[in-house]
């Protein structure tokens, strides 16, 4: 299902984006994701009503559902974070249709850049080369305990994780919980991040895919987007200040449906299901 945005009818249609991008009028798209993208894979995003993490806090005992995602209370409480780290990190789990969608951006020499505010590491996972990505909330891929920034062993984080316990620095003079090097609240992004964001104004097409924008500075990135440069948001809701302009395109849906839309109007269907089966 595709809607025009809720304040500004497009004047772009789906078909004509698609055809700027298969006759290469369109070579350099920036992506930005959040959690929707990765919903049916099996890791619930944090803000969607009765489903998303925080709705589910309640027995933690959290002062505010962020707390668990907080520098400054998991100093003092790390246990609430790791009593759900293993259903934010399960391991295993296959990259969505979506993530698909984004690799074959690549392998096409259309993906400018992808900005993911996810930390399950699928991108990756789905075949999106890491240069062309920056995680600018972190990743699960290394952790270091959080006071003397000691590194951690890999097999007694997944132990920890599988456990829910909390792992705890192996400096005998330290002794301070490890966490993974993911970034919470309160902790500054990758200094990479600074330098990249201009990329969002390098690009000649932004999409925005699964996200609520309402952190920043991630949520600022699609304003970056030069005027009259086409954005599209692919998400169950309206967010941001996608719809504002005169050349944004909003498909309230499904991600999966959603690039599924988009393949089919730019004939790459069969190509992106060959992808996601063998990712
Ligand atoms: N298809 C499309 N949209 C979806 C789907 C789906 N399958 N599932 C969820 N959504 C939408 C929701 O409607 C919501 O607008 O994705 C958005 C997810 O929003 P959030 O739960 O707020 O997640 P995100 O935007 O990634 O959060 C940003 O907040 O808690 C911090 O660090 C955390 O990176 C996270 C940041």
């Amino acid at each position: 299902m595709i809607s025009n945005p809720p304040t500004k009818t497009s004047n772009l249609g789906y078909q004509v984006l698609a055809d700027r991008i298969t006759n290469g009028q369109i070579t350099r798209i920036v992506v930005l994701t959040g959690a929707g993208i990765s919903t049916s894979a099996g890791i619930p995003d944090f803000r969607t009503p009765g489903t998303g993490l925080y709705d589910k806090l309640a027995p933690l005992n959290l002062p505010y559902p962020e707390a668990i995602f907080s520098i400054s209370y998991f100093t003092h409480t790390p246990e609430p974070f790791y009593a759900i780290a293993r259903a934010r990190h399960p391991g295993n789990l296959k990259p969505t249709i979506s993530h698909a969608f984004l690799a074959l951006l690549a392998k096409k020499n259309l993906l400018h850049f992808l900005f993911t505010q996810n930390i399950d590491g699928l991108e990756e996972d789905a075949g999106v080369p890491v240069d062309k990505l920056l995680w600018t909330h972190g990743n699960w891929k290394s952790q270091h305990c959080h006071k003397c920034h000691a590194e951690y062993p890999d097999d007694l984080m997944k132990n920890a994780i599988r456990a829910g316990e909390v792992p705890y620095c192996l400096k005998t003079e330290c002794g301070a919980a490890v966490k993974p090097d993911v970034v919470f609240f309160g902790q500054s992004l990758p200094a990479e991040f600074e330098d990249r964001q201009k990329m969002a104004a390098e690009a000649d097409l932004m999409l925005v895919m699964g996200t609520s924008l309402k952190v920043a500075p991630c949520s600022q990135l699609p304003r970056l987007v030069k005027e009259g440069v086409p954005r599209i948001l692919i998400n169950m809701e309206g967010a941001g200040d996608m719809g504002n302009r005169g050349q944004d395109l909003c498909i309230l849906g499904t991600c999966d449906n959603g690039v599924r839309e988009l393949a089919d109007a730019l004939g790459w269907r069969d190509e992106l299901e060959t992808l996601w089966k063998d990712a």
